[in-house]
């Protein structure tokens, strides 16, 4: 599975952060990013639980 940010979606709510630091960063801007190339298969929950927190909707799935 890959995953990215929506930059322009993005508005910083962290969320993503705080339910899988694993997975993203979060700059002095409040800009998230996905922090790893591949999902590792253990933190597939993890990422989809961050997807559907996500009030902007930014974070998307590139392939599964
Ligand atoms: Fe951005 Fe959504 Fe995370 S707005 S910081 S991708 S929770």
């Amino acid at each position: 599975m890959k995953i990215r940010v929506d930059p322009d979606k993005c508005q910083g709510h962290a969320r993503c952060y705080d339910l899988a630091r694993e997975l993203f960063d979060v700059d002095d801007y409040g800009q998230s990013s996905v922090i790893v190339d591949q999902v590792p298969a253990e933190l597939e929950d993890n990422a989809r639980l961050a997807i559907a927190n996500c009030p902007e909707y930014a974070i998307e799935i590139i392939s599964e």
